[in-house]
């Protein structure tokens, strides 16, 4: 062979194999910027996910219609049970048929698989642990509340407990990376919304010499190191004591309900950590856990209390090392407010539950354009009634489109998102020079809907691709322009064209002038469609 050919086939060699060794690395979370992504097959992967219900993944013949609708409404990952109950219903007898049924369909309808280890607590109860655990309190004991009588929660104290637990995750692990070799699972859940209920923390013997202990050096030490960072809520709980840093956890933090949460979610984030750490050293997935947020302000008990919650990420940062995300489950109204929460302490943003709604289509894209959320996830996905019609399901179609774009400026300061409603009818984001000015669609009084209280929720993620090109996509929204900082001079839509992103590529469609840019005022997405423009902007005096 010619010196040429032979240096152009060992060139190529080298190529070939390191995209495979590229294609072949495990699913796992890579910093850019101020943004984590999940990096999937080598590359940025967005998660536009939805959630089965709880019982659905019991049975491939219910979900049989489900995949389709999966197809419609453009989802490209499911996060699906692993219920401990099936997988070990002998101790020590594992049975992953039906985890695997779940995978191969997934991979064969195209579709990343996030698994929800439905393990020692689910919504705080032990109602997915097998009938051998269920059955023998004594080897596995259980929570109790004041009174010494047993809640249907494990106990976080017993090792019991936790070796058992530990044990049948590392076995799903193990299973994972021997079968599993294309990566089509991604992610995995540890437990599901732990929460202590109806006491804030254990009662039992063990749990009582614990409370009296000392508080563990790994969490006073983080506390003394990280005082002037930790979550407000937490830095003024223990300023009560003048930031006692020695002693037993009423010494430390005071007489309270409060320390009775923050006591127990020490010890769920410990126990939670070992099953994660356990399961990472045989196959190391990203894994998060998610939480039942308190917003209707009870007491520590009253709710699943000392969960990953947003007072809390200190204890659980500082205790769960192997857990890379505290993610929080919607279930109410408060989507800014929860999400500035759970983007403190560098904690990256993914949405695995929220309620399956109209508003989740604006949400999705103010999650990921404004906090670079890794991904998005209604609950019982596959109980949409008219997945051509859902709203996630155009949004999905859109972020697929962009998400190439999303990954390469996630993180870079030039992406970002809005989010509107009846409340918030304009939002103001800076641009590099340019100043736009976003309004809900219906601010324009052109709607004959407009005059209905309850204006349907609007969102957009906006692009800066250069100084005066903008990729702005989304639902509901009116954009104006203005140059930031000045009046003397002015921004002007020098071109606007409506499009799609067909693998990776821009295809523009109509030239969007007269009518459409309210000749040339403003960049518009009615409410009730679904676009992405690319925009050019310049300036004049
Ligand atoms: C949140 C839980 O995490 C889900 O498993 C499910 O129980 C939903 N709540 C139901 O609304």
């Amino acid at each position: 062979m010619a010196p040429f050919k032979i240096a152009c086939t060992i060139l190529f060699c080298l190529l070939l194999s390191s995209r495979s060794r590229c294609q072949n690395t495990i699913p796992h979370l890579a910093k850019k910027g101020n943004a984590t992504q999940l990096i999937v097959d080598g590359k940025p992967f967005l998660v536009l996910g939805g959630e089965l219900g709880n019982s659905s993944a019991s049975s491939m013949e219910y979900l049989r219609p489900a995949w389709e609708k999966f197809k419609a409404m453009h989802l490209n990952t499911i996060l699906s049970p692993v219920y401990w109950e099936l997988m070990e219903p002998e101790e020590g007898k594992f049975d992953f048929a039906l985890t695997d049924s779940i995978i191969n369909t997934s991979r064969k309808n195209n579709l990343k698989v996030i698994l929800l280890w439905f393990g020692s607590w689910k919504n705080s109860m032990s109602c997915y642990v097998p009938a051998w655990i269920k059955t023998n309190a004594s080897r596995f004991p259980r929570a109790q509340d004041h009174t010494g009588r047993g809640l249907e929660i494990l106990s976080a104290f017993s090792k019991n407990n936790l070796d058992a637990d530990r044990k049948a995750f590392t076995a799903l692990m193990q299973h994972l990376k021997e079968t599993d070799r294309t990566h089509t699972v991604i992610m995995v859940q540890v437990e599901n919304e732990i929460g202590m209920l109806t006491e804030a923390r254990e009662r039992t013997a063990d749990a009582d010499k614990a409370f009296n202990r000392e508080v563990a050096p790994g969490l006073m030490d983080y506390l003394i190191a990280k005082k002037d960072s930790l979550v407000p809520e937490l830095r003024e709980h223990w300023s009560k004591t003048n930031f006692t840093a020695s002693g037993n956890w009423e010494t430390v933090f005071g007489k309270s309900l409060a320390t009775d949460e923050l006591f127990q979610a020490w010890y769920y984030a410990k126990y939670a950590n070992a099953v994660a750490e356990a399961g990472k050293k045989v196959y190391p997935l990203p894994m998060y856990v998610n939480a039942a947020l308190n917003y209707r302000n009870v007491s520590p008990g009253q709710y699943p209390s000392a969960g990953p919650l947003p007072h809390l990420m200190d204890i659980w940062q500082a205790a769960a090392p192997a857990i890379d995300m505290l993610s929080p489950d919607f279930y109410n109204p408060f989507f800014k407010q929860y999400n500035d929460l759970y983007t403190r302490r560098n904690n990256p943003l993914f949405i695995p539950e929220i309620r399956l709604e109209p508003s989740d289509a604006a949400k999705a894209f103010y999650a990921i354009g404004h906090y670079q959320a890794i991904g998005f996830s209604p609950f019982s996905i596959e109980s949409a009634p008219e997945p051509k019609n859902e709203p996630v399901g155009k949004s999905y179609s859109i972020l697929s489109q962009l998400s190439a774009e999303i990954g390469k400026y996630q993180g870079s300061g030039r992406m970002d998102g809005v989010l509107l409603d009846t409340q918030t009818r304009k939002q103001e984001i800076i641009c590099g020079d340019y100043k736009l000015s976003v309004a809900h669609d219906y601010t324009l009084g052109w709607s004959p809907e407009a005059s209905n209280p309850d204006w349907p929720m609007a969102g957009a993620i906006i692009i800066r691709e250069g100084d005066n090109d903008f990729i702005i996509a989304g639902t509901g929204i009116v954009i104006g322009f203005s140059i930031n900082g000045t009046e003397t001079e002015k921004a002007g839509i020098l071109q606007a064209e409506e499009g799609k992103y067909i693998n990776g590529i821009w295809k523009p469609g109509r030239r969007m002038n007269g009518d459409q840019d309210h000749q040339g005022r403003h960049i518009r997405i009615p409410a009730g469609e679904w676009n992405i423009q690319k925009v050019k902007l310049y300036r004049y005096k």
